[in-house]
């Protein structure tokens, strides 16, 4: 199938690379210029397990192509997925200017019956306002249709998200927008779920503000294990085993980062006021992973010995999730700067996301390993749950660094064995068991002799 994808982001390089290894002829066009020259010789701007590969193969087999020119790209194409960023507006609405710029560009150039897709996350009844925005451009014998397919990735696992969904919905209100979406979709061999739009559109933001709450509920819980002795890795476990319920996205930690959360909440407690609808359990839900990031502060300020003037902490981990480098809104953003505020000195270590944090914060002392991030520092703080940490080798931390403290926001370690190392081992939800005198250094694990690595920690 003809299929065009607007918008060269991480939704619109993964469905278009993705549907072009599916066997589809796919054109992606971005209004930015410098995106699409980097895609044309087969370079993906940002970081994404697998793409590039997968990117250039499709390009060299003829499948995947790139334009700065919606019209061109939209011109032979059966389906039009709009894959444009939301991003949003003060009062919590998304941004949706980008979206009618692609809509005015695109709709004259419709010259036979064409299916637009939103893989966009936009808001209920934007399936309408998009109908009415098309008809307004597109010549009058053209036929289109509308229909909502919204995008279930995270980061760093989209191509696994977008092959191997838990789900596919398709919104649409009539059958040969549906029968053309099911075809592309089938092959997925996932459960596909029919909907109208409104419902589709609604599911995604649903999703996600289902998700964060998860998370965000998790984090109240660990609050009450942190002043009772409860263990919140046992109680999200308790809690996870419940079919009904799902031990995914039950880990305590700094709480989500990323765009994504904050915006669909907002967007969603944005429609509900709208309709004079109570959501403050998704206001509470924002600002409790707003109050997470705080309280992780204060326990680092604490466990440093509350004087923070001088003090310097080695960070390990700046993204939101690990494989990734996108670091917008990612808690230690915030952790770092308000650290920094108190006069604390810091120095991190990301095996990512340096690059990206760099344009963010161009003064901070970025290491070449954990290691290095570890030296001269009062404490060890860990933000992001990368496999490598869970696999360090603490004989040759105790050599690089005299730092015994380490306050971790992922909870990726047992507090017993960190004691027994002789780590003063801060978590979140969790008691910190008393380091003993004479701490062993560990021993190489029996058979082959590496550690075996931690299950990884889910979160978004
Ligand atoms: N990134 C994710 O994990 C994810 C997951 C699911 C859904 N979503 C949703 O998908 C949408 C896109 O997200 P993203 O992360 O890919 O955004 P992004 O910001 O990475 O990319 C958006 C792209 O759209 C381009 N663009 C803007 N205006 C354009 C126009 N008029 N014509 C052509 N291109 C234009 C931008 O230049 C940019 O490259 C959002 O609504 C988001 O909420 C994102």
């Amino acid at each position: 199938m003809k299929i065009a994808i607007i918008g060269t982001g991480y939704v619109g390089t993964v469905t278009g690379t993705c549907l072009a290894e599916l066997g589809h002829e796919v054109v992606c066009s971005d209004v930015d210029a410098n995106r699409i020259e980097k895609l044309t010789r087969g370079e993906v701007p940002f970081y994404e397990n697998g793409l590039e590969p997968l990117l250039r193969t499709n390009v060299e087999e003829g499948r995947l192509r790139f334009t700065a020119d919606n019209k061109e790209a939209v011109k032979d194409a059966e389906i039009v997925f709009l894959c444009i960023g939301t991003p949003p507006l003060p009062n919590g609405k998304p941004d949706m200017k980008p979206l009618e710029k692609a809509i005015f560009d695109i709709s004259p150039a419709l010259n036979n019956y064409t299916l637009i897709v939103e893989k966009s996350t936009l808001p209920i009844r934007t399936g309408e306002w998009l109908e009415q925005k098309i008809r307004e451009g597109v010549q009058p014998d053209v036929e289109f249709e509308i229909a909502a397919v919204p995008q279930f990735l995270r980061e760093g696992k989209a191509i696994t998200d977008f092959m191997k969904p838990d789900r596919i919905v398709i919104g649409a209100n009539h059958q040969r927008a549906i029968d053309l979406l099911v075809q592309i979709y089938q092959p997925l061999n996932a459960p596909i779920l029919i909907t109208d739009i409104n419902s589709a559109e609604l599911i995604k933001h649903a999703s996600n503000a289902f998700l964060a709450m998860k998370i965000s509920f998790i984090n109240s819980i660990a609050q009450i294990c942190e002043k009772t002795g409860a263990d919140i890795n046992q109680v999200a476990k308790g809690i996870g085993l419940d079919r009904r319920i799902s031990a995914e996205y039950l880990n305590a930690g700094i709480g989500y980062g990323g765009i994504f959360f904050p915006k669909d909440i907002a967007s969603l407690v944005n429609i509900a006021d709208q309709y004079s609808i109570n959501l403050d359990l998704l206001k509470s839900v924002d600002t409790i992973n707003r109050y997470q990031r705080l309280r992780f502060v204060e326990k680092i300020e604490h466990a440093i010995g509350g004087a923070t003037e001088g003090k310097k902490i080695g960070l390990w981990g700046l993204a939101y999730r690990p494989h990734t480098d996108d670091m917008r809104d990612a808690p230690s953003l915030n952790i770092i700067r308000s650290l920094q505020n108190r006069g604390v000195k810091v120095k991190a270590y990301d095996p990512l996301a340096m690059e990206a944090t760099r344009n963010i914060l161009p003064h901070l002392e970025y290491c070449n390993d954990v290691y290095e991030a570890a030296t001269g520092v009062d404490a060890i703080v860990i933000m992001t749950e990368w496999e490598e940490f869970q696999r360090i080798n603490f004989r040759r931390l105790k050599e690089a660094t005299d730092c015994r403290l380490i306050i971790d926001g992922r909870n990726i370690y047992q507090p017993q064995r960190m004691a027994n190392l002789g780590f003063k081992y801060i978590s979140i939800g969790r008691v910190t068991p008393k380091v003993e005198a004479a701490a062993e250094t560990e021993k190489p694990q029996s058979g082959k002799g590496k550690p075996k690595a931690a299950k990884p920690l889910e979160t978004v």
